[in-house]
């Protein structure tokens, strides 16, 4: 019985190597093509993870979930300081500012600057390409 485990093992390791070069050559296509992933789901896909480390901490991307901050569901088009049961600073709910995604792209690089005495305690990211790239995941949090 050994010997046939023994045999089987690389060819379950030449498996997964062909399955990986398959999806390379899926992923080659696609760049080819143009079309097969649009480029802007590839840069949702990045802006989840820049969520997910600078932002789910204090916020969620589900509908009526507010956190420490605001839900962030819906939050591209919306008004600042509009979820009703969130209690805004004043300086939120007055700003008259409304998240548009050049909008957001400016604040996520320095909150405080954008929106003076915001309780919102982050620094800002600095990396244009995640800025970018999360701005383009908030635009997929609508329903
Ligand atoms: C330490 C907690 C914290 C982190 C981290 C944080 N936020 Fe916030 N955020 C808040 C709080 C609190 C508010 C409400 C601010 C106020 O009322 O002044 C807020 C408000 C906002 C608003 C305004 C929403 C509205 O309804 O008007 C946006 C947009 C926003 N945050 C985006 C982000 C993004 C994007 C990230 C990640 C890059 C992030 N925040 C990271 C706590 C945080």
């Amino acid at each position: 019985m050994q010997w046939f485990t023994a045999r089987l093992a690389p060819v379950r390791g030449r498996g997964a190597v062909s399955s990986r070069l398959f999806a390379l050559a899926l992923f080659a296509a696609g760049g080819a093509l143009g079309s097969f992933v649009p480029a802007h789901a590839q840069d949702a896909v990045a802006g989840k993870q820049v969520f997910e480390a600078n932002c789910r901490p204090c916020h969620s991307a589900r509908p009526n979930r507010n956190r420490v901050g605001p839900t962030l569901f819906g939050v591209v088009g919306r008004k600042a300081g509009s979820i009703s049961d969130f209690y805004y600073t004043d300086a939120m709910r007055n700003s008259s500012l409304v998240w548009t995604p050049e909008q957001l792209l400016i604040y996520v690089g320095n909150p405080h600057k954008v929106v003076p005495g915001t309780r919102m305690s982050f620094p800002g990211l600095r990396s244009d390409a995640d800025k970018k790239n999360l701005i383009a995941f908030l635009e997929t949090l609508h329903s």
